[in-house]
């Protein structure tokens, strides 16, 4: 018999502004990499934002905050995980003041939030640089970057600081390795990046994380500060040492993110890979102290796993962090491989890696849903992601169980929204469907699925109907 949640676990969703707001050009905000991002990673950025882009207009939670965070309440919801805006707040990322009207749609947000006793859980960037840093600055790769971000960090902090106490540096830092535009705001085609640049434009990041930690302690030393990362168990596909040996390569290059920022130094590993691609990389003393500041948790998303071979295997579809396809497991409509054991094997080696507390910053399966009417009412029949989720949420209380410190858990979009990596609605991962379809078309109004009741239950039970 396992263990239980404990109490005041925190249950609740994730979502990212991006994805979801819509209103792109409301109330001075700039531009960001997404509004040029059509067809997300999927093809090159278009020159300006074009109708087809589904971001544009998201699923307008810039005007109806007020009415999703009431249903997020009704089920119960404990914690909210959504970013803020970079372009809301300093439009071209470069100025020196920010954009009043910017700040004034995050404060009624958290009014809302506290009306309702949900914790915000607060990513200050999640794939949405600011359009003019990425083309005039090439992104991260120019270390200009750190400063216009620790102005808008500071600025989060101060404005935000007394009531959001969990914030997050960069969503997914360690994909800047497969996706460099969205993840480090790179404009460089991928297949024209030096590798000395993307090394060098991880480092700023890691460097602007770290400095963001040190800025959010001095100005509110009870905040926490964590770092995010992809999860992903990465399994050898036979047990020839070769494979095994490839396995630990690919860790080592996903989890390098996470050992700077719990370590505060570079890994050796790290140092090698950086000799033996002939990359010198310009640290300086500074940087080398900044990185010192270290985090409070370890955050992550989690949707699958890989495998790995030495030799030529089957890669893995949907996926950006690469891989091999794993014989034994089913896949979602898109081709990610389901894996809830993954979930806790992922948990038991970030806790015995770091000792940091860890969050479950997003965990989800995307699926095609069908808007049934039943009894009048209109909803999805969704057993599918009642199944995903209840299996996942299984594996977490087992890692509990194995002694894991895990303090929430938050479900990856609990309203539909916008896919980052296909730009498209019909990825569907919530609770709460939204009729809004990939042409555009659709009334936007909202619906509850079966999955609604069911997490509902989940959270009122603390887990315990998960046995039911
Ligand atoms: C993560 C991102 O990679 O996965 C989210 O942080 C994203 O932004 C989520 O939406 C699911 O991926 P997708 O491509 O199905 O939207």
């Amino acid at each position: 018999m396992s263990t239980t949640f404990p109490d005041g676990f925190l249950w609740g969703g994730a979502v990212a502004a991006n994805q979801y707001e819509g209103a792109y050009d409301a109330d001075g905000k700039g531009l960001s990499i997404q509004d040029v991002m059509p067809k997300g990673i999927m093809a090159p950025p278009t020159e300006e934002p074009t109708p087809d882009n589904l971001k544009l207009e998201g699923i307008d939670f810039y005007h109806r905050y007020a009415t999703d965070i009431a249903l997020f309440a009704e089920m119960g919801f404990k914690v909210f995980r959504f970013s803020i805006a970079w372009s809301r707040i300093f439009p071209n990322g470069d100025e020196t003041e920010p954009n009043e009207a910017g700040l004034a749609f995050y404060d009624r947000v958290l009014d809302e939030l506290e009306k309702h006793g949900i914790e915000p859980l607060v990513t200050l960037s999640h794939y949405e640089t600011p359009l003019h840093l990425s083309k005039q600055y090439d992104g991260w790769v120019n270390r200009d970057l750190i400063g216009f971000y620790e102005r808008f960090a500071r600025t989060c902090f101060e404005r935000y600081g007394d009531r959001v106490k969990y914030w997050l540096t960069f969503n997914e830092i360690n994909s800047v390795l497969h996706a460099p535009l969205m993840s480090g705001g790179i404009w460089t085609p991928k297949e024209q990046l030096a590798a000395k640049d993307l090394y060098q434009a991880i480092h700023h990041e890691l460097v602007a994380s770290a400095s963001a930690t040190r800025i959010a302690h001095e100005i509110n030393p009870d905040l926490k500060v964590g770092c995010m990362v992809i999860a992903m168990p990465i399994y050898p596909l036979t047990p020839d040492p070769a494979d095994v040996l490839s396995v630990m390569h690919a860790d080592h290059a996903n989890l390098a993110f996470s050992d700077v920022h719990v370590r505060g130094t570079y890994p050796g590993y790290f140092l090698r890979t950086l000799r033996e691609a002939g990359v010198e990389l310009d640290i300086t003393d500074s940087d080398r102290e900044t990185l010192k500041n270290t985090v409070d948790f370890v955050s992550f998303s989690y949707y699958m796993s890989l495998c790995e071979s030495a030799k030529d295997a089957e890669v893995g579809q949907g996926n950006i962090m690469g891989g091999k396809r794993n014989p034994t497991l089913p896949e979602s409509e898109w081709g990610w491989q389901i894996d809830p054991v993954g979930l806790r094997i992922v948990l038991n080696q970030f806790w015995d890696r770091w000792q940091k507390p860890l969050f479950i910053v997003e965990n989800g399966l995307g699926a095609k849903d069908v808007l049934v009417e039943r009894d009048g009412v209109k909803t999805v029949e969704d057993d599918y992601r009642i199944d995903y989720l209840r299996e996942h949420l299984l594996q977490v209380r087992e890692a509990i169980a194995d002694g894991v410190e895990l303090w929430g858990y938050t479900w990856w979009g609990p309203i539909d929204l916008v896919s980052a990596s296909t730009a498209q609605l019909s990825k569907r991962y919530g609770f709460i469907y939204v009729d809004r379809n990939d042409d555009g078309t659709g009334t936007l109004e909202r619906y509850k699925k079966k999955s609604f009741g069911y997490y509902a239950d989940v959270i009122a039970t603390n887990g315990a109907s998960l046995d039911a």
